[in-house]
C-alpha cells in the first residue's frame, strides 16, 4: 500500500507524476533563469533557530487573524490563476479544502471559477485578489466581491507587463480553460483578463496602476485593501501614507522578476518601514512549519501557500488542499513546541537567527 504523504516535499512529487508535463511546467516555473525561485528556498534554509526549552509548552494556540478574519492557523491559500489545471474542481476544491481547514482563501481575478461560485463553495473567510485592468473592469470586480462576501480587496502590484516563462514558450504552452470571472465578456477577455499567466494578455496604455488609481480605489470600497508585492521601504511608506491596511511580502515565488532577492529577505526592511501601521503577511518559499515559524518570528501575521496547493489539488482535490494544509498545522504545532513558543500572536523574535547583512535595506525606516 502507498503512504499518504508525510510533507509538502511528497506532495510535489506525487502532483508531478499526476499533472500532464506542460501543466506541471507551469505551475512549477519562474522567470528567467529561476534564480529568485530558488533563492525563496535557500534563504528560508539560511534562518535557523534558537530553540527555547524548560518552559510549558503543553497548550499551544495556533489560531490567529488576518485583519479581522478569523483563520485556525497562520497559513493561507494565496491567488493563483487557474485552478483547473490542476483538478476539475479547481477552486472550488480549493475552497472546499480551506474550509475544511478552517483557513483563508485569496481567490485569483484569473480564477476559472466566478467568485460567485467559489463563494458558494466557501466555508472560511475569503479575499479577492485584483488585477488592474482598467477602471471599469476594477469596479465591476470590486463591487461583485462585495455582493459576494469577500472580506478583503488584496491588488497584485508586481506585475506591470507580462512576465513569459522559458519553460511555456518552450513547451508552446496555452491554458486550456476560459476565465470564471468574465463570461459574459468574452470579447473583452484579450484586453483585460489581466494575469502573467494570460497568454494573450498585452499591457494596456489606458490602464497603468499607480498611487494614483490605489486613491482611487481606495474611495471605490470600504473593504480592507492589501498590496501584494511591496518589498522595499519606499513602497512600504507610500503604501501606509496611501491608508492601505495589509502588505503582503511576496515575488510572486520568483515568477515575475528574476534577480530579485527571495520575499523573506525583505521582511525586515518592509516590517521596519512599516512601523506597525499595516498587518505584514508573507508568501514566496514557504514549505515547512519551520518557515512559518521564522516569518511569524520576523514580523509577519500570516504566510501564504502557492504553488503548493496545486500539488494538493493534483493528489487528491479538496482533500489534498486540506491535507497539505494539516500538514503545515502539524509542522508549525510541533516546531512551536521544540522552540518554547505557545501563541502565534506572541513568537519571541529572539527565536531566529538572521544572516548578517539582511535587514533594513539602504533606506532609513
Ligand atoms: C501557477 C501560479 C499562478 C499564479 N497566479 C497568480 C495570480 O493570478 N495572481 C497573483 O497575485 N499571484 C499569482 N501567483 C503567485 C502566488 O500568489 C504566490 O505569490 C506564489 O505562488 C507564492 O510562492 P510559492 O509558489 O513558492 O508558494 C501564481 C502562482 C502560481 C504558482
Amino acid at each position: 500500500m502507498r503512504m499518504d504523504p508525510i510533507n509538502l516535499h511528497d506532495f510535489e512529487v506525487r502532483a508531478k507524476q499526476c499533472l500532464p508535463h506542460n501543466n506541471w511546467d507551469f505551475i512549477e516555473a519562474g522567470a528567467m533563469d529561476e534564480i529568485t525561485t530558488r533563492r525563496n528556498r535557500t534563504a528560508f534554509d539560511a534562518l535557523t533557530l534558537r530553540p527555547r526549552f524548560l518552559r510549558d509548552v503543553d497548550q499551544r494556540k495556533l489560531s490567529t487573524t488576518m485583519l479581522g478574519s478569523e483563520i485556525s492557523f497562520p497559513v493561507f491559500v494565496c491567488p493563483a490563476g487557474g485552478h483547473k489545471l490542476a483538478h476539475p474542481d479547481g477552486e472550488l476544491a480549493t475552497a472546499r479544502g480551506a474550509g475544511k481547514s478552517n483557513t483563508l482563501m485569496m481567490l485569483s481575478t484569473s480564477s476559472h471559477y466566478s467568485m460567485e461560485d467559489v463563494a458558494g463553495a466557501a466555508s472560511a473567510p475569503l479575499w479577492f485578489q485584483l488585477y488592474h485592468r482598467g477602471y471599469e473592469f476594477t469596479e465591476m470586480l470590486v463591487h461583485r466581491a462585495e455582493e459576494a462576501g469577500y472580506k478583503a480587496i488584496v491588488l497584485t502590484v508586481d506585475t506591470p507587463v507580462p512576465s513569459p516563462k522559458e519553460r511555456d514558450q518552450r513547451n508552446r504552452y496555452e491554458n486550456p480553460f476560459p476565465l470564471g470571472n468574465f463570461r459574459a465578456t468574452t470579447e473583452e477577455l484579450p484586453a483585460m483578463s489581466g494575469t502573467d499567466e494570460a497568454p494573450n494578455w498585452r499591457p494596456s496604455p489606458t490602464a497603468p496602476l499607480t498611487w494614483k488609481e490605489l486613491e482611487w480605489l481606495r474611495g471605490l470600497t470600504s473593504l480592507p485593501l492589501v498590496l501584494k508585492g511591496i518589498r522595499t521601504a519606499e513602497d512600504t511608506h507610500l503604501a501606509v501614507e496611501n491608508g492601505v491596511n495589509g502588505i503582503l511580502v511576496s515575488n510572486h515565488g520568483g515568477r515575475q522578476l528574476d534577480q530579485t532577492q527571495s520575499a523573506i529577505e525583505m521582511v525586515p526592511e518592509v516590517v521596519a518601514a512599516c512601523k506597525g501601521q499595516a498587518e505584514i503577511y508573507l508568501d514566496s518559499g514557504v514549505r515547512r512549519g519551520s518557515d512559518v515559524l521564522k516569518a511569524l518570528a520576523m514580523g509577519v501575521k500570516a504566510v501564504g501557500i502557492g504553488r503548493p496547493l496545486y500539488w494538493g489539488l493534483a493528489v487528491d482535490g479538496a482533500d489534498g488542499v486540506h491535507g497539505v494544509l494539516e500538514l503545515l498545522r502539524k509542522e508549525l504545532d510541533q516546531v512551536m513546541a521544540y522552540c518554547g513558543q505557545t501563541n502565534v500572536e506572541a513568537i519571541e523574535p529572539s527565536l531566529v537567527n538572521i544572516p548578517d547583512g539582511w535587514g533594513p535595506g539602504r533606506v532609513a525606516g
